[in-house]
C-alpha cells in the first residue's frame, strides 16, 4: 500500500493518474473528504500538521510519497518553514511507528555552498529530516518544472506572455536547469521498482543550463514572441510578486518566496539516473513543444 500526500497538488495529482500505478493500492491523504470510484484508490482525511491523523493514514503502508509544502499559507507565510518542519517530523514519527519502509520525496534543488533562500533552506531541512529518519528514502531535486500548474513554470509563462518589455533584476545571471513534468513523474513512479535508488538523492534536469535571462529569452523565442529585456539593478521581489500575483494563477505568497529563491543556482550534480532508468529528460525546447500540444 502506498500513501500519497499532496494528491490534490501539481505533482501528487499527476502521480495519482499514472497508469504505471495501476494494480497498486494507493491511499491518498487529503484535507477535504473525497469519494473514490476506483477500488485501488482510497482517500483518508487528515493533515500533516495533525500527528494522530498521520498515525491513522500510515497504518499498513509500505511507501509514502511526500509531496507537501506550506509556502502558500496566507496567514502563516512568515513561518512556513516551521510548519514544514513540524509536518515532516510528524510524518517521519508516524512512519516509524507503523513500520513504513520507504519515503519518496520531490524537493527543490540547491547548492549547499550557497546561502540559501528561505524557501530552499526549508526544502533542504525537510530533505535532511527524511535522510536522517532511519527510513529508506529516494529523493529527487528539481528546479523549474515545466508543466501547467507548476508554480515556477506559471510564473515564467506569465512574465513572458504578459510583458513586451521584461525587467531582468539581479537574478538574471543565476543558473537553472529546468525539467519536463512528464520526466519528473516517470522518475517518481518508476523508482518504486528500482532498489538501486534506495537511500539516494538525485538532481533532475534537462541537459541544458540557462541563466534566468536566457530561459525567458528562449521561452519567448519558442512561443514566437518578440520581447525586450532590460537589466535593472536590485532584486525587487516584493513588487515583482505583487504584479505577477495579479496575472498568474499562482498564490502571491508562493510567488514571493520563489522569486526570493531566484538568487540561488539550481544546477544538477552528475548522477547515474540514465543507467538506472534508461532515459534522459527531454530538452527544454521539447518540453515547451510538449506543453503546446
Ligand atoms: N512545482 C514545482 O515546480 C516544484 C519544483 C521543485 C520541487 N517541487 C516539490 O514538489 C513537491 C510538491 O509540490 P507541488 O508543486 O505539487 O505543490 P502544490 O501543487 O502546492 O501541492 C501541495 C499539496 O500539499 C497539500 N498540503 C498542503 N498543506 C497540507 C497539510 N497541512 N496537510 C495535508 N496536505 C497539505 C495540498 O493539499 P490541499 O489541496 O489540501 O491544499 C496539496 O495537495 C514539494 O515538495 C515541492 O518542493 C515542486
Amino acid at each position: 500500500m502506498i500513501l500519497l500526500t499532496g494528491a490534490t497538488g501539481f505533482i501528487g495529482g499527476r502521480v495519482l493518474k499514472e497508469p504505471a500505478l495501476k494494480n497498486v493500492k494507493v491511499r491518498c491523504l487529503v484535507r477535504k473528504p473525497v469519494q473514490s470510484d476506483n477500488p485501488d484508490i482510497s482517500y483518508v482525511t487528515g493533515d500533516v500538521l495533525d500527528y494522530d491523523s498521520l498515525l491513522k493514514a500510515t497504518a499498513g503502508v509500505d511507501t509514502v510519497y511526500y509531496f507537501i509544502h506550506m509556502m502558500g499559507k496566507q496567514k502563516e507565510q512568515a513561518k512556513f518553514d516551521v510548519l514544514d518542519r513540524t509536518a515532516i517530523t510528524n510524518m517521519v514519527k508516524a512512519c516509524r511507528i507503523n513500520g513504513v519502509k520507504r519515503i519518496i520525496h520531490l524537493t527543490g534543488m540547491s547548492d549547499p555552498r550557497e546561502k540559501l533562500s528561505h524557501h530552499l533552506a526549508s526544502r533542504k531541512e525537510v530533505e535532511d529530516i527524511i535522510k536522517s529518519s532511519g527510513i529508506d528514502y529516494t529523493i529527487f531535486r528539481a528546479s523549474v518544472i515545466m508543466g501547467r500548474g507548476g508554480g515556477a513554470f506559471e510564473i515564467l509563462d506569465s512574465a513572458v506572455r504578459n510583458f513586451p518589455v521584461i525587467p531582468v533584476f539581479n537574478w538574471g545571471n543565476t543558473h537553472v536547469q529546468p525539467v519536463y513534468i512528464g520526466d519528473v513523474i516517470r522518475y517518481l513512479v518508476e523508482c518504486l521498482d528500482k532498489k538501486e535508488t534506495l537511500n539516494k538523492s538525485y538532481d533532475i534536469g534537462c541537459s541544458e543550463i540557462f541563466t534566468y535571462k536566457e530561459l525567458m529569452q528562449e521561452y519567448a523565442r519558442l512561443l514566437g514572441l518578440k520581447r525586450i529585456f532590460v537589466r535593472i539593478p536590485g532584486s525587487w521581489h516584493r513588487i515583482s510578486s505583487f504584479v505577477l500575483g495579479k496575472m498568474s494563477s499562482v498564490n502571491p505568497n508562493v510567488i514571493y518566496w520563489l522569486i526570493e529563491s531566484l538568487r540561488n543556482n539550481m544546477v544538477c550534480e552528475p548522477n547515474d539516473l540514465k543507467k538506472i532508468f534508461g532515459f534522459e529528460p527531454v530538452s527544454f525546447k521539447e518540453s515547451v513543444m510538449k506543453l503546446m500540444e
